[in-house]
């Protein structure tokens, strides 16, 4: 669909012909303004980049955003990118895949100090040997929230500023972890496979087991940030009990918080894992948290492999220690425990939940955004914050 930017509408309304509508732009707020606007104009209807889509941005920003360094920086791409962000890269600056190289750390080696920026996503992240062969590496910038990958203490070190794109994806993870909490209670890609494997036909109405009620049910939630807070919204739809457990209470949620992570399993009918990943929370979905689930419930992860210890999880499930998981992401993606391919009460996916056309072409251009900004003017949008 073709986008305009609301002061080209306002003017196109008293005047039809765009280009004097340009010139009576110009006229009263200069040159530059116009060409700016026309640059923007073309690029969102070329697909390219929208500096429209983050409203918070000054004019002085939205000009610099909008026109190209004479200079192009140097960017060091790690892992292969959605390809619309590696092509707006390429557009903005001298990119260079990493993935291309045979020998990525020999490259390093010898063309490290030609680097100023670095695009990466959550997936890859970037080490702090990397890092470190970068020399004059100023800012890096993250396609994704989860920055458990990124070496944070070696870029803090440097004074070297890291973007994400928090908030962008809250809805689409949400919908996932929503999905997965029906799949799991309804069983309904057991169910598609009975139908297409004729099973329905052959043994007739009613033969499928029945499933767990989830309007009403007990939702736990672990980790109440802002994805956690978005799950619990869709839930109230489903007219859910909500608890959640983080080390510290949410001051401005009517929900209740849960100190013991144990005392929370216990308690809930399904246990939505949402907090960040990395070191201070790998296997805090453990054998006694497992446990404590029981039976009749439901484990969902939709934030990190590492938070749940895998080989208690596949043991619980073996056993009917709990009743099922439904699961976006693993411990050693995309390998996935031989054990849960041949289950029944678990889903599997390969880490999609942010996957939509919609979110992920926003989170590019949050990615490519969050670089123009820095080198225009030495700050980002999402910028992780410094502790
Ligand atoms: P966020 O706003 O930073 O929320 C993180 C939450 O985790 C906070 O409530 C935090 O509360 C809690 N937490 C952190 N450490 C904890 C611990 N040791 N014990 C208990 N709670 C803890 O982050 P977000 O934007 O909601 O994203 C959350 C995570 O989702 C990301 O870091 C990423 O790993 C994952 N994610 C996955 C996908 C996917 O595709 N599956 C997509 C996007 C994000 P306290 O600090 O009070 O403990
Ligand atoms: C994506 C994610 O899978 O944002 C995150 O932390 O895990 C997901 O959105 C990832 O960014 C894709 O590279």
């Amino acid at each position: 669909m073709r986008r305009r930017l609301p002061v080209i509408e306002e003017r196109l309304e008293l005047e039809s012909n765009p280009a004097t509508a340009l010139i009576s732009v110009a006229g009263e707020n200069g040159v530059t303004h116009a060409i700016a606007l026309l640059h923007n104009e073309i690029h969102a209807n070329m697909g390219c980049l929208a500096s429209t889509t983050s409203p918070n941005l000054t004019l002085t920003s939205f000009i610099a955003m909008n026109t190209l360094p004479s200079e192009r920086p140097h960017i060091l791409q790690i892992g292969r990118l959605l390809p619309a962000l590696e092509a707006w890269l390429r557009e903005r600056y001298e990119t260079h895949a990493l993935d291309d190289e045979t020998d990525p750390a020999a490259f390093l080696a010898e063309q490290g100090g030609r680097f100023a920026g670095v695009a990466t996503s959550a997936l890859y992240g970037i080490s702090p040997e990397q890092i470190a062969a970068l020399p004059n590496l100023r800012v890096i910038s993250c396609f994704g929230v989860g920055v458990d990958k990124i070496a944070l203490p070696a870029a803090r070190a440097r004074g070297i500023p890291v973007g994400y794109t928090p908030d962008i994806l809250n809805d689409c993870v949400a919908d996932t972890a929503f999905a997965l909490v029906l799949d799991v209670a309804r069983s309904t890609p057991e169910a598609d496979r009975y139908v297409r494997a004729g099973l329905w036909e052959e043994r007739g109405p009613n033969s499928f087991h029945l499933g767990r009620r989830v309007s009403g049910a007990r939702l736990g939630i672990v980790g109440l940030g802002r994805i956690g807070r978005t799950i619990a919204r869709r839930a109230l739809g489903f007219e859910m009990d909500i608890r959640y457990h983080t080390r510290h209470p949410v001051a401005d949620v009517p929900w209740a918080h849960e100190p013991s992570l144990v005392e929370l399993a216990r308690w809930a009918d399904f246990l939505v894992v949402i907090t960040a990943g990395g070191a201070g929370t790998r296997h805090m979905i453990n054998a006694e948290v497992l446990e404590a689930l029981g039976p009749r419930s439901f484990l969902i992860n939709v934030s990190r492999g590492s938070v749940v210890d895998e080989r208690a999880l596949v043991r619980a499930l073996a056993e009917k220690r709990i009743a099922g998981a439904g699961l976006d992401v693993f411990e050693d993606e995309p390998h996935v425990p031989e054990e849960l391919l041949t289950m029944d009460n678990v889903v599997l996916l390969p880490h999609i939940a942010s996957a939509t056309e919609e979110t992920r072409l926003a989170m590019a251009r949050r990615t490519v955004e969050n670089l123009d900004l820095f080198f225009a003017e030495g700050r980002m949008i999402s910028a992780v914050p410094n502790p």
